[in-house]
C-alpha cells in the first residue's frame, strides 16, 4: 500500500516508516529535519503548515500516518506548539481529502486528558481512564491534540475519508523507558534533569508504548476497513513501576476513583476500545523481573 508517513525523521515516525518498509509496503517519508529511513529511502523534507507542500506529497496515496509534531508543550508562551501542531495537522487532513485518500492514521496523546503537563497537580476523575473521561487540561500541547481531533472530525464529515486518532503514552524503545523509570524510583536522590521533570512518571500514569507497537499498531489501522472518524487509547497493559497500581494510585492521585480492575501492574488507561475494533494488542512489554532490579 501506498502510505505517506509524516514526522519520517523523528522517533515514532521513523520507526514506523521502517516497519512499513519492512513489511513491503511503498513508504512517502515527509518530514521538515532531512534524513533517510532506509538505504535509498530519503525524507522528502518540507512544512506540513503548508498547504501546497501537503498537497505534493499525497499524489497517488492510498493511507496517511501522519506523526509530524512538536511533541510536548516545551514552548512556555504556547504558541508555537499550538500553531505548528494544529495548522499543519489541518493541511495534512485537507490534502488528504483533496487527494482522495481512504484513511488517516495520526498520533493523538494521553496528554490530551491533562494530566502529564498542567502545572497544577491534577488527577483523573477515575481509573481506569476510558476515552469517555473529559480532557481537562491547561496548556497548549493538549489542546492542540483536541483541536486536531475535531479537525478529523470535520475532514470526515465534509468528504467521507476516515480518521483514527491514537492516544499514545510515553513510546519509546525499552532502554529509554527503563532509564525513565528508574528516574522515577530514585528521584529525590538524583540530581535534576530537564528531560524528566519531577514527578512526571506519575502524572503519565506509570503508562508507555514500545515504539515497535506504536508502528504496528498504526499499521493495523490503516490496513483495517475502518470508517469514521474517532480516538482510542493505546498503551501496554502494564506499567513502568514495580509497586502495585492501587497502592500508586492512593499515594499520587487518592481522590481519583478505582472503577476497574487494576489488579498488581495494570495500567490505569484503559485500550480495550482499541484493541476490540483493529484486533492488536501490545506485543512489547517490558520485564517486569528488570523493572524490579532498577
Ligand atoms: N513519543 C512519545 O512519547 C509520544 C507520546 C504521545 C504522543 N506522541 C505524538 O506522536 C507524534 C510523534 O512524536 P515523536 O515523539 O516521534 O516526536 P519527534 O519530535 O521525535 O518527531 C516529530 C517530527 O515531526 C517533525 N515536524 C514537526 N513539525 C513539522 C512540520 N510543521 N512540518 C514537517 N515536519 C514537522 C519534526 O521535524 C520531527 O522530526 C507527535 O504527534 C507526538 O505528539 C508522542
Amino acid at each position: 500500500m501506498k502510505i505517506v508517513v509524516t514526522g519520517a525523521t523523528g522517533l515514532l515516525g521513523n520507526a514506523t516508516a521502517k516497519h512499513l518498509i519492512a513489511k513491503g509496503h511503498d513508504v512517502v517519508p515527509v518530514d521538515r529535519r532531512d534524513g533517510e529511513v532506509a538505504p535509498g529511502v530519503k525524507v522528502i523534507v518540507g512544512d506540513l503548515s503548508s498547504l501546497e507542500f501537503c498537497d505534493s506529497v499525497m499524489v497517488g496515496a492510498e493511507a496517511v500516518i501522519h506523526l509530524a509534531a512538536i511533541p510536548n508543550p516545551t514552548d512556555k508562551r504556547q504558541h508555537e506548539v499550538f500553531s505548528n501542531n494544529v495548522v499543519s495537522s489541518f493541511a495534512v487532513f485537507s490534502a488528504a481529502a483533496h487527494a482522495g485518500v481512504r484513511i488517516v492514521a495520526y498520533a493523538s496523546s494521553l496528554s490530551a486528558y491533562g494530566f502529564p503537563y498542567s502545572e497544577s497537580w491534577t488527577s483523573p476523575k477515575y481509573v481506569p481512564v476510558d476515552e469517555d473521561h473529559p480532557l481537562e487540561y491547561e496548556e497548549s500541547y493538549a489542546l492542540s491534540k483536541e483541536v486536531n481531533e475535531l479537525s478529523a472530525q470535520m475532514w470526515f464529515s465534509r468528504t467521507g475519508i476516515s480518521f483514527v486518532g491514537m492516544r499514545f503514552p510515553w513510546t519509546n524503545l525499552p532502554d529509554k523507558t527503563y532509564e525513565l523509570a528508574a528516574r522515577s524510583k530514585n528521584e529525590d536522590t538524583l540530581p535534576p534533569d530537564p528531560r524528566f521533570p519531577k514527578g512526571i512518571v506519575a502524572k503519565v500514569l506509570w503508562c508507555y508504548l514500545d515504539l515497535r507497537d506504536a508502528a504496528a499498531a498504526l499499521e493495523a489501522v490503516v490496513m483495517s476497513d475502518f470508517k469514521g472518524s474517532d480516538t482510542f487509547n493505546f498503551a501496554a497493559p502494564d506499567t513502568m513501576s514495580d509497586e502495585p497500581t492501587v497502592d500508586l494510585m492512593k499515594k499520587f492521585h487518592p481522590k481519583s476513583e478505582i472503577r476497574g480492575d487494576l489488579s498488581a501492574n495494570a495500567a490505569p488507561y484503559s485500550s480495550e476500545r482499541f484493541i476490540k475494533r483493529f484486533g492488536y494488542k501490545p506485543q512489547y512489554l517490558l520485564d517486569r523481573a528488570e523493572l524490579k532490579k532498577l
